[in-house]
């Protein structure tokens, strides 16, 4: 154990909710998975929390980490006294704390005669802390030349374009590209993550269909029915579409429409293609938008941040954007993002609707007499949540039958009573993951194999903004529509197709925000 050299993990945010929630589950799991790889680790939780306090909060986590279902019991509780065993808390507030923590982990390193492989810094902290912490670890916690650093970056990445720029020139100052790792835990989402190594895989069927001649449209949602209480001084300064659009959205959209590069595995090649299906996005208008905000939002706002009598807010809760591209192979195609909270039902997925007459066999039409069209073609990448309650990958059984690698994704079948998107669950063929992980374990083990496609590159992170930022400062005064909210409310926005172009329509009951007071 630890020929293949050590591997220190700095968690910085050690007691804070995502660390709570996700992120020491995701280590965990890292550990499990790698207790044999020959790598030798150690897990140091930090904060601004004195000595005594902090450690005493990071251990009522840790003691209460949960063991996978697919693992055994007793290995499990083995491991995870290990776990504990090899993790220990640090307070990092001044410049001598970061360089005590080098010391300590060159002394380990020294004592157990291990040569270091890397050090990974998470940064669980508000963005603000990004450059004083950056400096710390820039000036005096880099591991020896011949071992790697991996910085790991949680958004928001700014706020626009203008921000976001500087904020990236800033960690250029301390960090290389390749040792930044920004996150964007879609990417870390199964069925996100198999967009591309299904395109890929399905190849040779979907290649010819893949494209504006074949394709109606394509939906990305992500609908939730949480509201924003308790966040609104984050979301006051955000709206769903710096929140949610401006990165989840778009990422998911990208793996679906960037070209094939020639290796997958060649993080690179990904890269780049996303990079230039980014591009390739047509500015928005302002008439590609629709706004809503949802009724109760209002008075979350005045609880939290006490606002003057005559304040009233134009955040969208709720966003519709039609997106289209440029490209040679999408162009017309139109993209639907989708996202917002307080909504009926919560969802999410990638959808991809083909035109009706795209193969629609003979004995389908047949079968179908008296239709005009046959049964809808669809390719759906089932993110999670929703009426299948896990994530998924459904293809149309009168498309074709995809080929799924067997290790990773197992067929479902039965509960004929389902219905997604209209049909019947039996009108596809489905599939969900041989293994659950949620978006963080699969993030932490890319960031342990130094898989860089799964992040979010400073060219990538500009490129996006770029995209977004014209429109957000176009409707930055624009009064959103009132939806009720709640999941009895299930049509507060739609939209429809209206002669080739899609048109937004707004459902009742709705009534418009005055911007200028109440
Ligand atoms: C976060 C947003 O990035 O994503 C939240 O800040 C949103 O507002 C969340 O609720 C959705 O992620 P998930 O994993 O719960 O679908």
């Amino acid at each position: 154990e630890g020929s293949q050299g050590h591997i220190s993990v700095v968690l910085l945010g050690a007691t804070g909710d995502l660390a709570k929630k996700y992120l020491w589950q995701g280590l965990f799991q890292l550990y499990i998975d790698q207790v044999s790889s020959g790598h030798s680790f150690t897990f140091h939780g930090a904060a601004l929390t004195d000595l005594e306090l902090g450690q005493k909060l990071m251990f009522d986590v840790l003691k209460k980490l949960s063991c996978p279902p697919d693992e055994s019991p007793n290995r499990c509780a083995v491991l995870k006294d290990q776990f504990l065993k090899l993790s220990q808390y640090h307070q990092l507030k001044t410049a001598e704390n970061y360089t005590a923590l080098n010391r300590e982990i060159g002394i380990l390193l020294h004592q157990e005669g291990l040569k270091e492989a890397g050090r990974i810094f998470y940064f669980s902290v508000p963005p603000f802390a990004y450059t004083e912490i950056a400096r710390h670890i820039n000036s005096s916690c880099r591991p020896p030349p011949g071992a790697w650093l991996r910085v790991v970056l949680e958004k928001p990445f700014g706020h626009d374009l203008e921000s976001a720029q500087q904020m990236a020139a800033e960690l250029t100052s301390f960090f290389r590209e390749e040792e930044m790792y920004r996150v964007d835990h879609y990417l870390g989402k199964q069925a996100v993550a198999h967009i591309l190594p299904f395109r890929d895989q399905n190849c040779q069927f979907l290649d010819p269909i893949w494209n504006r001649h074949h394709v109606e449209r394509v939906e990305v949602v992500l609908k939730e029915t949480v509201d924003a209480k308790g966040r609104t001084s984050f979301y006051e300064q955000y709206g769903v579409i710096r929140d949610v659009l401006q990165n989840h959205l778009t990422e998911a959209l990208m793996f679906l429409t960037m070209e094939l590069p020639g290796n997958l595995s060649k993080a690179e090649e990904v890269l780049q293609c996303k990079l230039q299906a980014l591009q390739s996005l047509r500015g928005l208008e302002k008439q590609s938008v629709v706004l809503g905000q949802y009724q109760a939002y209002a008075s979350h706002v005045q609880e939290e941040l006490q606002k003057g009598q005559n304040y009233v807010s134009t955040t969208p809760t709720f966003a519709g954007v039609l997106v289209h591209s440029d490209s040679l192979r999408w162009e017309g195609v139109p993209f639907l993002l989708t996202s917002g909270k307080a909504l009926d039902e919560r969802v999410g997925y990638v959808r991809v609707l083909f035109k009706n007459r795209a193969y629609c066999t003979q004995s389908e039409a047949l079968r179908d007499a008296g239709h005009s069209q046959c049964k809808p073609k669809q390719i759906v990448f089932y993110i999670g949540h929703g009426v299948l309650n896990t994530p998924a990958v459904l293809v149309s059984r009168n498309l074709f039958r995809p080929i799924m690698p067997k290790s990773n994704w197992r067929e479902v079948v039965g509960q004929p009573d389902l219905h997604i998107f209209g049909q019947p669950l039996s009108d596809y063929y489905v599939y969900s993951p041989v293994k659950e992980r949620d978006a963080y374990s699969v993030l932490i083990s890319n960031i342990y194999h130094g898989r860089k496609d799964f992040f979010i590159t400073t060219e990538n992170l500009l490129a996006s903004w770029a995209f977004w930022t014209p429109l957000l400062n176009s409707i930055s005064h624009q009064a959103p529509r009132l939806y009720p909210g709640g999941v009895e409310n299930q049509h507060y926005l739609d939209f429809e197709m209206v002669s080739g172009e899609l048109a937004f329509t707004v459902a009742e009951p709705v009534e418009l925000l005055n911007p200028s007071g109440p």
